[in-house]
């Protein structure tokens, strides 16, 4: 028996060695000191022991019992601290090494000038409403006294889901949806993307956008709509900038006029980018026909107003000096990044 002891003993300890893991660890004290295990296997014979040998016996048994035990606490330390060292390297943290740098977007340019014109028109109080981007020809041009076969619907050939239903040239369909459903006084702007079957180059685009404008109220002129957009304008080009109104013709206002601003590079006087002229175009604008409003059902002998629809991508090109409008759709992050 003493033999027996001496070899769990030592075969114990030569396994506990080999072992590198907690878990297989537990396995070897179940193995050798667990109600099953070997050293139990052996203490159950003792009573075949003479009883002179029991207590020697006995004694051993203890002590090989607590060899073991202790041999088991050690190598599970060692392990422990192996395991300790193994994850305090492998998780180092350097925190003197610079961070990520997390890209941040902004506004596209045409979202910037717009969320500024929205912001002046606002603080006028004016409401921001929207319409359908695919439109009745009604809207679009019969209601903007613009009927089949109008010269005027030459300039802006579109494209045709049906022979009524088109992609919308122009905003201006928002006025007549507007007038159709509200009561003056009416203060709006309606921004939006338009359609038209043009080609691209540098200044056009088969999509680009508009932002309409349109008030109707007892006694608005004229100098309403001069006094509005020059607001407007000062606030994009900042005061010194100058606006003038010069006469066309539009069908559904009367009178109508376009609206230049005065050259940014020359200061008025002509040179290459206004083409000698000293201003450059940048909207159309007009007191609302009488026959637009009647059709709508406001009385034109009470309520007057003006109107205008200023193109987004002009403006936005003009303020940051952009020459080629197609810069602002091909989504190049190191142009867009430099507004
Ligand atoms: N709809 C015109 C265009 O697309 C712009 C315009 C002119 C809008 C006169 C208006 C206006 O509201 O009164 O060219």
């Amino acid at each position: 028996m003493r033999e027996a002891l001496e070899k769990i003993e030592q075969a114990a300890k030569e396994q506990l060695e080999m072992v590198s893991e907690a878990k297989a660890l537990e396995e070897l004290r179940v193995k050798f000191l667990g109600k099953k295990g070997e050293l139990t296997a052996i203490l159950k014979q003792m009573g075949k022991l003479s009883p002179e040998e029991r207590p020697v016996i006995g004694q051993l048994a203890n002590k090989v019992r607590s060899d073991i035990e202790q041999a088991i606490a050690q190598r599970l330390e060692s392990i422990n601290n192996a395991e300790k060292e193994k994850r305090l390297k492998e998780e180092t943290l350097d925190v003197t090494l610079p961070g990520k740098k997390i890209k941040i977007g902004k506004p596209h340019p045409l979202n910037k000038v717009l969320n500024e014109v929205e912001e002046v028109f606002i603080g006028m109080g004016f409401d921001i409403v929207e319409g359908p981007e695919v439109e009745t020809d009604h809207y679009c041009f019969e209601a903007l006294n613009m009927p089949k076969h109008h010269p005027a619907r030459d300039t802006q050939d579109t494209f045709y889901i049906n022979e009524n239903v088109v992609l919308r040239t122009q905003t201006s369909s928002v006025q007549i949806r507007t007038m159709e459903n509200t009561k003056p006084p009416i203060r709006i702007i309606s921004p939006g993307r338009v359609y038209r079957s043009d080609t691209v180059d540098a200044t056009h685009s088969p999509l680009f956008h508009q932002i309409e404008g349109l008030v109707i109220d007892k006694g608005i002129t004229m100098s309403d709509l001069k006094g509005t957009l020059e607001l407007l304008m000062k606030r994009l080009y900042g005061e010194e900038c100058k606006i003038r109104l010069r006469p066309h013709h539009f069908p559904y206002t009367e009178p109508s006029a376009e609206v230049d601003i005065m050259c940014f590079n020359c200061g008025g006087k002509g040179c290459s980018m206004c083409k000698q002229e000293g201003y450059v175009e940048l909207l159309g604008a007009g007191m609302v026909h009488p026959k637009v409003l009647r059709d709508c059902g406001i009385d034109p002998e009470i309520y007057s107003g003006f109107a205008f629809g200023i193109g987004l991508e002009r403006i936005t090109m003009g303020r940051f000096n952009i020459n080629d409008m197609r810069l602002l759709y091909e989504n190049d992050l190191r142009f867009l990044g430099q507004f």
